[in-house]
């Protein structure tokens, strides 16, 4: 490694790496030590505020884009060249833990100031991103930040989307921006030489095998639909079973088809029902109208286009006594990253003596749409008993600096083409 690249990695620092984080999970703090830091909320505005402050504090400029995606730059001594990119998401799910999204966004930041303390020069920009709503678990669907960044979808996909309480993203956006009114602003689709993101594995393997890196080589397929059951509300002390067009119990029957559908004996298949909308949602009222989601991942092609294809018709026969309507929300083929960045963080990994493997990723992240438009890759670190959207997500603070020293020295690498 050389002097220069090496002088920036020992500058990373676990303690304020560690205090950052712990300074983030008061924002939104929910009980059980975890966070509740919707996209374009209260909290999410808050963490942003808060990223900048620390941004500020060096000669990083700060931007953003039509669809509140952050962006933090330290110059590059090329002008015309496009940034090496890291970064993540700051929202978080409902009952989201300490670490998920956030730990890219700071392990981004501690290797740009890392650079910067080193006085370390790249000929390209090295630009940490903060990404709007990766959850989705306010605005469906999820990865909305990076796949209008992307080009994968025009920013109006999205603008009607409407949380649970029938608020516009059109306008909890708006409200985003306007809070950030000393940020650059940036266009969409600006090109990227690579990208790298850090993550929390979300899954057990690293720290079964005592590994502390894990080189990530893609990500699986995902299918995402919102499913609508319609019925005819009724009284429920009075009206017949026979004659009844109850949402609820055709959206059950339905349920349990794609159960049957996505049923796998060597457990590859991930079939999720997350949520379910009852209207009118009373204990003596027949349900006139059902919404639930549905997540459904493989990581072979066919495979995850062969069950998406079958969800409407598996839906349709199921629930026959009612109309339904199923709409497509998000669709992403699996994905495998560039060999270089993977040689990369590998190689970092190495020379740094790390504890490492590769793996893919069973988790979405915006690295997927990234990979579309730039040589793209992940750095996974081992969290506590693989546990994550949970409240009780762990990680130790030595294995998320290790990861932001691999990071550090992979964005060197790349950053010097
Ligand atoms: C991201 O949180 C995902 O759903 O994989
Ligand atoms: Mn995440
Ligand atoms: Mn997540």
């Amino acid at each position: 490694m050389r002097e220069a690249v090496q002088d920036a990695v020992n500058r990373v620092d676990q303690q304020r790496l560690w205090a950052r984080l712990m300074e983030m999970a008061q924002i939104g703090v929910i009980q059980g030590g975890g966070v509740n830091r919707a996209a374009f909320s209260q909290e999410d505005i808050a963490a942003r505020k808060l990223l900048i402050s620390w941004a500020r504090a060096h000669d990083f400029t700060v931007a953003i884009d039509a669809i509140g995606n952050l962006f933090i730059r330290r110059a590059g001594t090329d002008p015309r060249a496009a940034p090496v990119m890291t970064g993540s998401h700051m929202d978080s799910q409902p009952r989201g833990g300490r670490f998920d999204g956030i730990y890219g966004v700071l392990a981004g930041l501690e290797a740009i100031e890392a650079m910067e303390q080193a006085g370390v020069k790249t000929r390209c920009p090295v630009e940490l991103v903060a990404w709007s709503n990766e959850e989705g678990g306010r605005f469906a669907p999820c990865t909305m930040g990076s796949a209008v960044y992307t080009g994968a979808n025009a920013l109006g996909d999205f603008l009607e989307v409407q949380d649970d309480k029938g608020f516009a993203l059109r306008d909890a956006l708006a409200q985003t921006l306007a809070a950030m009114p000393s940020a650059e602003k940036r266009e969409l689709n600006t090109p990227a030489a690579a990208y790298i993101e850090a993550h929390i594995e979300q899954g057990p393997l690293l720290e079964l095998e005592g590994k502390t890196i894990g080189v990530v080589t893609g990500i699986q397929g995902l299918r995402w639909f919102n499913v609508e059951v319609f019925g005819e509300t009724a009284h429920a002390g009075t009206t017949p079973l026979a004659g009844r067009k109850d949402a609820l119990r055709e959206a059950i029957a339905a349920i349990n088809a794609l159960h049957e559908l996505t049923r796998d004996a060597s457990d590859t298949v991930r079939f999720t029902i997350g949520r379910v909308l009852v209207t009118p949602n009373s204990p003596n009222s027949v349900p006139s109208h059902v919404m639930f989601s549905v997540d459904v991942r493989h990581p072979d092609a066919q495979t995850i286009s062969r069950l998406g294809a079958a969800v409407e018709a598996t839906v349709r026969k199921a629930a026959a006594r009612c109309a339904v309507k199923v709409t497509p929300t998000l669709h992403d083929d699996p994905c495998m990253f560039d060999f270089a960045v993977v040689d990369c963080v590998e190689r970092a990994a190495q020379a740094l003596k790390l504890a490492h493997r590769r793996m893919p990723s069973g988790a979405s992240h915006d690295a997927m749409y990234m990979a579309r438009v730039c040589p793209t890759g992940m750095i996974f670190v081992p969290c506590e008993n693989g546990i994550s959207h949970n409240e009780a997500e762990n990680a130790r603070p030595e294995d998320l600096a290790a990861g932001a020293r691999v990071l550090a020295a992979a964005l060197l690498e790349l950053a010097d083409r």
